[in-house]
């Protein structure tokens, strides 16, 4: 089979970023660059992403993501067979500035015109990473989404379950706030749960009574609050340790919820999957070392194979959508100039 070279734009959240992705032949996929421009500190007086200033700084952003995307790699624009871009889901201002970006590019050089759904560049990743044969298990858990899915091909996806509220990184970003930690919440309250005792404050296992993959994240930050409150009525304040007992309580709830509930993932994906055991992970909360390990743990228990790609290529960035867009070109995809941009868009 032919070698590819796409340029991949991604700009649906809160980091502008470009890249370019090879694949030769069969062969393994090479990222050859991969440029993120985060927005962390534009948004951080405000407590949130704000859309409206995420949007500008994109289309800011983005042409300058794609020279220093095509610099690296030491290649031109008219090298690429193609040029990807996620059209969805995300915040809609953002999500036109990358799509606009792209059929700039496209029109003046005329090259084909790859639409990418972000879901699916995250749930394709540990096959640009790790050559993962289809179908596996994915387990998505970032700031924005969770859910199980078994990957079947690159536009073939088995949703098995989800979070029914809130995402687990938002679920770490709420609680780091509650607490006065730093944004994103997800490495600080890891940091401080290192020297906590997750006993000390009993947090609820929500949805665990339930047979099915649905997963429940905002009763943490609830039931965190108010044993927060409860502390602050009786001492007048909070120590570093009642902080650190807090997160780790709150971080052994999150990863003991996801270890139970990916033995049932895995479970239903045997009875549809016998023979191939791969559960691959992928989003920015999969950097968290409890998360990691339990899932490393559960993967042992029924013989399966555990992939977590390099964190750079976990969290939002475009190599995922360059990839993402090659193997839907190499299937014999595209889209033309009407390509929109679609703030929803399931799996
Ligand atoms: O995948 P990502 O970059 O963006 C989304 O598409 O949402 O994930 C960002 C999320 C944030 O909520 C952040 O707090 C969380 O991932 N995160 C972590 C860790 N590192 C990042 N959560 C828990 N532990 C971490 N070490
Ligand atoms: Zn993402």
């Amino acid at each position: 089979e032919q070698s590819l070279t796409l340029l991949g734009l991604e700009s649906s959240c809160d980091d502008t970023a470009a890249a370019v992705v090879r694949q030769s032949g069969q062969g393994p996929a090479e990222v050859l660059s991969s440029i993120v421009f985060g927005q962390t500190e534009l948004h951080s007086a405000f407590g949130g992403v704000v859309p409206e200033i995420a949007a500008r700084a994109h289309a800011e952003k983005l042409d300058h993501c794609v020279r220093d995307a095509l610099a690296a790699a030491d290649l031109r624009l008219q090298d690429m067979d193609a040029i990807a871009v996620t059209a969805g889901p995300g915040l809609i201002g953002g999500v036109i500035s990358g799509v606009m970006c792209a059929k700039g590019l496209a029109a003046a050089t005329g090259l084909p015109l790859i639409g990418v759904n972000h879901l699916a560049g995250h749930a394709l990743t540990p096959r640009l990473t790790d050559a993962v044969p289809y179908p596996y298990l994915m387990l998505l858990v970032s700031g924005g989404h969770c859910q199980y899915l078994i990957v079947r091909g690159p536009d073939d996806f088995k949703r098995l379950g989800g979070t029914i509220d809130d995402a687990p990184g938002e679920a770490f970003d709420k609680t780091a706030r509650l607490l006065g930690l730093p944004q994103p919440g997800g490495p600080s309250v890891q940091k401080e749960a290192e020297s906590g005792d997750p006993r000390r404050f009993r947090f609820p296992r929500p949805l665990l009574d339930r047979p099915d993959c649905n997963l429940s994240f905002s009763g943490l930050k609830t039931a965190l609050m108010r044993m927060r409150d409860q502390v602050m009525a009786e001492k007048g304040g909070l120590t570093r340790q009642d902080r650190a007992d807090l997160c780790a309580g709150f971080q052994a709830a999150v990863a003991d919820v996801l270890a139970e509930k990916t033995r049932r993932a895995i479970r239903r994906y045997l009875e549809e999957v016998p023979t191939t055991r791969t559960v691959a992970v992928a989003g920015g909360v999969a950097a968290n070392t409890a998360v990691r390990a339990v899932l490393e743990t559960v993967c042992t228990e029924v013989d399966a194979q555990f992939v977590a790609p390099p964190l750079a290529l976990c969290t939002d960035n475009a190599a995922m959508i360059a990839y993402a867009g090659l193997e839907r070109f190499r299937s014999g995809e595209q889209d033309g100039m009407e390509l929109s941009a679609r703030p929803r868009w399931p799996l």
